[in-house]
């Protein structure tokens, strides 16, 4: 894939710099599709306009580690550590939080569409002001004291989630001028191990910054861009208190969703 040279400050870039970028990207795909090329939904570890991933991506072939001796070093969970409140993120001991309440629900399943079940699903997300309670995040919008922005919870025996929480907001990012990230909530999915912990992004319906956006688009097949995004379910959605979005997680196939490359955590 062709690539541009990252410049000495790339944040000075401008949106119509990195929009050119992006579309030159998906134009070339587009004719390596029509030439008869395979789909390409697997992570793009360099994509340009993307900036900080020409620096930081791995340049070589991973380390294969035995697992179970990982497995005897690393912190262990069980069923009976993960509580039902921990799914909520909306609630705690000071108060309420603040922001569009949503009730988030799918399910996690693998290649064949099977429900995969007893899994530790974790999420993390920005406040409704687009902003994480991170000390690394300096963006002056207001933090939310009963607001943490991480859950967790374990899926049931269909594969099903089921988070409350909050709408998060966009956010400035400094890959360019202007960027900002469409808004999103963070997930990392557990197998039986934690070595094979993968992480990646839900996005919402109909959002504007997703022509914009260099992470959304370093994955460079539409369909799998697409299944990032939830929908909105007006059954999910309950009268006088959340609006509903679905959103299921496919671990492996063609129909599977896409995950980031270790490191990605704009
Ligand atoms: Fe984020």
């Amino acid at each position: 894939m062709p690539q541009t040279p990252v410049s000495s400050d790339s944040a000075q870039d401008s949106q119509d710099t990195i929009t050119r970028e992006i579309n030159q990207l998906h134009a070339d795909y587009a004719e390596r599709r029509a030439a008869g090329a395979p789909a390409e939904d697997e992570v793009a570890l360099d994509f340009a306009p993307y900036r900080s991933s020409i620096l930081r991506h791995p340049t070589k072939d991973p380390r294969h580690v035995d697992p179970e001796l990982i497995e005897l070093t690393s912190p262990a969970f069980g069923h009976t550590d993960v509580g039902p409140i921990e799914s909520d993120l909306t609630i705690s001991e000071r108060g309420e939080a603040l922001g569009e309440r949503m009730i988030l629900e799918g399910r996690l399943l693998d290649a064949d569409g099977r429900p995969v079940s007893g899994q530790l699903i974790e999420v993390w997300q920005a406040n409704a002001a687009g902003r994480y309670i991170h000390k690394r995040d300096q963006h002056p919008a207001p933090l939310d004291p009963n607001f943490t922005g991480t859950g967790r919870c374990i899926t049931d025996s269909e594969g099903r989630y089921r988070f409350i929480t909050i709408k998060p907001g966009p956010y400035p990012w400094k890959n360019h001028m202007n960027a900002w990230r469409p808004a999103h909530i963070h997930f990392s999915v557990f197998g039986n191990a934690f070595t094979q912990r993968l992480v990646t992004q839900m996005y919402f319906p109909g959002d504007p910054l997703f022509p914009l956006d260099p992470i959304y688009n370093s994955i460079v097949d539409q369909d799998a861009r697409d299944r990032l995004v939830a929908e909105y379910d007006h059954e999910l959605s309950s009268p006088e208190w959340a609006l509903g979005y679905r959103w299921n997680i496919v671990l492996n196939g063609s129909k599977s969703t896409w995950f980031e490359a270790e490191g990605d955590e704009a």
